[in-house]
């Protein structure tokens, strides 16, 4: 009688910015996954400075990631023997913080003798989809975040092809500074939505921007004036979030539609932190497309996404990473 083949148990670090982050992810023979474990800590120490402190970021991951991991572990029911493969994220983000993960998993992986794999922040974002439906191409992914802002059609495993990406501010970068100028708190995009709801969105207006271009670029650069500028002239915080965000979801939805139908694409992956929007995704679902977000916790950086990442390269037969491999600051994903 032969054996059941057994799951393979993927963890993932995540260290880029300024999130320690350890998931693991269960995987099995037929290659459907599961999120198992996904442990986030959130520096606050940059609160002080209004922006992350690379260096403060580095230590502050050394620090935590032995913790982290643990957490994971302990949440998944599962000691570090358990383990199938390690995968960390190298690229793109702070080459220091992105160091310490990428080490530790290197490290982790060859110390139990199982596979390695590198992954890409933003092919992460994306898989964290995958947590929530069988992620097969070809398919349109919009990567909203407080670093990016960016469109791909991915005709198949592996290919990623940029439609569109912002020319000026990352999305949640306009959220979180719109907030800031009315004193709303941060994270930005939480606080803009909480007020939003309070808020008249006809009370400020907001031009859509880039109207009328051919292509599916992003711009916030217009949208943060207009709020710079009714917030001068006395607008109240909670008409101001309202406007806003009715205008960054109708433009992020809007291009993004454009993009699925040039491309001829009927689903839509939406992830990065702006995925959690209330208001985008309520948008989505109305928008006729197969829209897929990610799982609860999996919209902001954490590690079961890079789990995920992996879980879906070792699916498609790619070969682990050497541990030659190195942290990457600025790290393209479109490849044509
Ligand atoms: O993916 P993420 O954790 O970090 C980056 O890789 O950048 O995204 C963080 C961003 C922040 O700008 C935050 O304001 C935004 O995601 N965000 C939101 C919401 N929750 C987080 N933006 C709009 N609405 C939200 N509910
Ligand atoms: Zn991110």
């Amino acid at each position: 009688m032969s054996a059941r083949p057994a799951p393979t148990y993927l963890l993932g670090i995540d260290t880029s910015c300024d999130d320690t982050g350890v998931g693991i992810v269960e995987r099995a023979p037929d290659g459907s996954v599961r999120v198992l474990a996904n442990r986030v800590w959130s520096q606050t120490v940059h609160a002080q400075y209004g922006g992350v402190m690379p260096e403060l970021a580095s230590r502050e991951h050394v620090e935590r990631i032995d913790a982290v991991l643990e957490g994971a572990l302990a949440e998944a029911g599962l000691t570090v023997r358990d383990l199938g493969a390690v995968a960390a994220t190298s690229g793109p983000g702070l080459v220091g913080a992105l160091l310490v993960g990428l080490m530790y998993g290197k490290g982790l992986a060859q110390a139990l003798g199982v596979p390695f794999y590198a992954a890409h922040h933003l092919e992460g974002h994306i898989f964290a989809a995958a947590s929530e439906a069988d992620l097969r191409p070809p398919y349109l992914a919009l990567v909203v975040s407080g670093g990016h802002t960016h469109l791909f059609d991915v005709p198949q495993d592996g290919e990623y092809v940029l439609v569109g990406a912002t020319r000026d501010d990352a999305a949640g970068e306009a959220f979180d500074k719109i907030a800031r100028l009315a004193g709303l708190g941060y994270p930005g995009g939480p606080a803009i939505s909480e007020a939003a709801r309070r808020g008249d969105p006809d009370a400020v207006p907001f031009k859509a921007p880039l109207q009328g271009q051919k292509g599916f670029d992003f711009s916030f650069s217009g949208l943060k004036t207009a709020a710079l500028l009714a917030h001068r002239a006395g607008a109240r915080p909670e008409d101001l979030a309202a406007g806003f965000e009715r205008a960054a979801v109708r433009f992020l939805v809007g291009t993004t539609l454009r993009a699925a139908q040039a491309c001829g694409r009927a689903t839509v992956v939406v992830s990065g932190g702006v995925a959690a929007n209330r208001a985008l995704r309520e948008a989505f679902a109305q928008s006729g497309v197969q829209a897929v977000f990610p799982g609860s916790g999996l919209n902001t950086d954490n590690g079961a996404m890079i789990a995920l990442a992996a879980a879906a390269a070792l699916g498609a037969g790619r070969p682990p990473s050497p541990l030659s491999e190195g942290a990457v600051a600025y790290a393209p994903l479109a490849n044509a």
